[in-house]
């Protein structure tokens, strides 16, 4: 049997067909705009990624025996805001993961409700992109809008229902709603009482592998697919990457260099960072999770090569990179504001060091560097609970990078598995949909069947001990810069 993977990502949804052996048969790829419409804001069009999903799977399918198409399912941009009202027509375009529009109702959560309360109730704080303090700022700021919402999504959740008709979620997801108990997996009283919201306006709640319905007639002449075909609830992109890398289980570690950067560490057992610096959050294979999101990554990389340096050559310009572990120049990639593990809407990016001699190439370093800083504060906290972490798998498109990757590993100072796909998201979703469909017993079957290590990458003494020292440094620039950003953006 054949089975579809969405990755709904935040610039484009890439979708994959799999056999039920794992072999990856199609990859395409389809992009939508991403809309900033005031600084900090982040917002995409539900009908844009339905569209494109559509016009994606049409093509994935043209050239396969179309029967032969037993399940779909996903990995989709975790925390967006997506609200339809009575006739199932979406009310305002989606709130982002990555909009920072909340300050004020993030502060409130933290500071009024309180840290503690709220991490009682969800086993997490508020961070300016999960959605609870979304809803909030829509009942403040556009209450003619909060009053006419019938349901409440998320992102891939909507693809779901346009398939379906049904109205669900997975766990892994809901737990970045900040309306989910997460040690419970049921949704919060307490939460949707402060934010105002019904349970009937909340989706069923599902395991990631679970299967919510087929589709609908109307879907599946869309697609051309048998109306039989299952639709398995998916995960948040972060946990169907860690499927799709085979970070399951206990104890397994995955980094992602997406537009996001996170470092995602399985376990069996359900735990709470008590310093906050990580979120704790439900698991696609049935347990749990701790996530760092950085919330600029490959994003910063694109952002400098084609917005600043103005070149598509992203490899030639690595090329002309020659002394690691030495660069005099540092990069805070805080482009969209912070999340893990500074929760500061107003960080910014920066370069600081330059001299006259700084070259294209020292600049360009410390932008893959700064990233692999960043995602190493919230290796220091894993570190801090005790958690010892001495290999990590990568996946995302920062990870086709071979000298990315090789800092990395010396900036963490752990081996870095090379997975055979870096395609984390989409071969997830892939995955889930098969178990779904009973080609594999469990998530941890599917994963130490199909995922492949081809590649480690170790990390080299002398070159981990340089980037240990300029670890020191860069973990001194935030702190020193956190006032000033406070300044500019008042
Ligand atoms: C995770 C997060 C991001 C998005 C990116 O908490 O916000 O990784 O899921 O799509």
């Amino acid at each position: 049997m054949l089975y579809i993977g969405v990755d709904l990502g935040t610039s484009a949804v890439k979708l994959l067909l799999m056999e039920g052996s794992g072999r990856i048969v199609k990859i395409v790829s389809r992009e939508y705009p991403l809309a900033f419409p005031h600084p900090g804001w982040s917002e995409q069009n539900p009908e844009d990624w339905w569209e494109q999903t559509v016009e994606g799977i049409r093509e994935l399918t043209a050239d396969c025996d179309k029967s032969q198409v037993a399940g779909i399912s996903f990995g989709g941009q975790m925390h967006g805001l997506v609200v339809l009202d009575k006739d199932d027509a979406v009310i305002r375009p989606a709130i982002l993961w990555n909009d920072g529009r909340t300050e004020k109702e993030t502060d409130y959560l933290n500071q009024v409700i309180g840290k503690e309360k709220l991490s009682a109730y969800t086993a997490n704080i508020a961070f300016t992109g999960f959605t609870a303090p979304k809803l909030l700022w829509m009942r403040e700021n556009e209450p003619e809008n909060f009053a006419r919402i019938e349901k409440i999504m998320l992102p891939k959740d909507y693809l779901a229902y346009r398939l379906t008709g049904v109205h669900c979620t997975d766990y892994s997801d809901a737990s970045g709603m900040l309306l989910l108990d997460v040690e419970h997996k049921c949704w919060s009283r307490e939460m949707m009482e402060i934010c105002g919201v019904r349970r009937e306006q909340l989706p069923d709640l599902y395991e990631s592998y679970e299967t919510v319905g087929t589709l609908m007639p109307q879907a599946a002449e869309a697609l051309g697919l048998p109306a039989g075909c299952r639709v398995a609830a998916g995960a948040g992109d972060n946990a169907a990457a860690a499927v799709g890398t085979g970070t399951v289980g206990e104890g397994k570690c995955n980094i992602s260099l997406g537009t996001s950067g996170t470092i995602f560490i399985s376990s069996r057992r359900f735990g709470v960072d008590k310093s906050y610096g990580l979120h704790a959050f439900d698991h696609a294979d049935g347990c749990y999770h701790l996530m760092g999101c950085m919330l600029s990554a490959a994003s910063c990389n694109k952002w400098w090569m084609d917005e600043i340096i103005g070149t598509g050559d992203y490899s030639g310009e690595q090329a002309k990179i020659e002394k690691l572990g030495e660069n005099q120049v540092f990069f805070l990639p805080y482009l969209m504001g912070e999340r893990s593990p500074h929760n500061n809407p107003r960080a910014r990016g920066t370069f600081v060091g330059m001299t006259m001699d700084t070259s294209r190439a020292d600049m360009t370093q410390a932008v893959l560097e700064g990233v692999a800083f960043a995602i190493r504060d919230s290796f220091e906290i894993a570190k801090g609970l005790g958690i010892s972490i001495e290999r990590t798998n990568i996946c995302g498109g920062g990870a086709k990078s071979p000298l990315w990757k090789k800092i990395v590993a010396n900036v963490l100072n752990i081996k870095v598995d090379v997975i055979k796909s870096e395609e984390g998201p989409a071969l997830g979703g892939a995955m889930l949909a098969a178990v779904a469909c009973g080609e594999y017993a469990s998530v941890e079957e599917a994963a130490e069947k199909i995922v492949e290590i081809v590649d480690t990458l170790e990390p080299e003494p002398e070159l981990a001990a340089k980037y240990e020292e300029r670890y020191r440094k860069f973990a001194q620039i935030y702190p020193a810069m956190k006032g000033i950003f406070d300044q500019i953006t008042e």
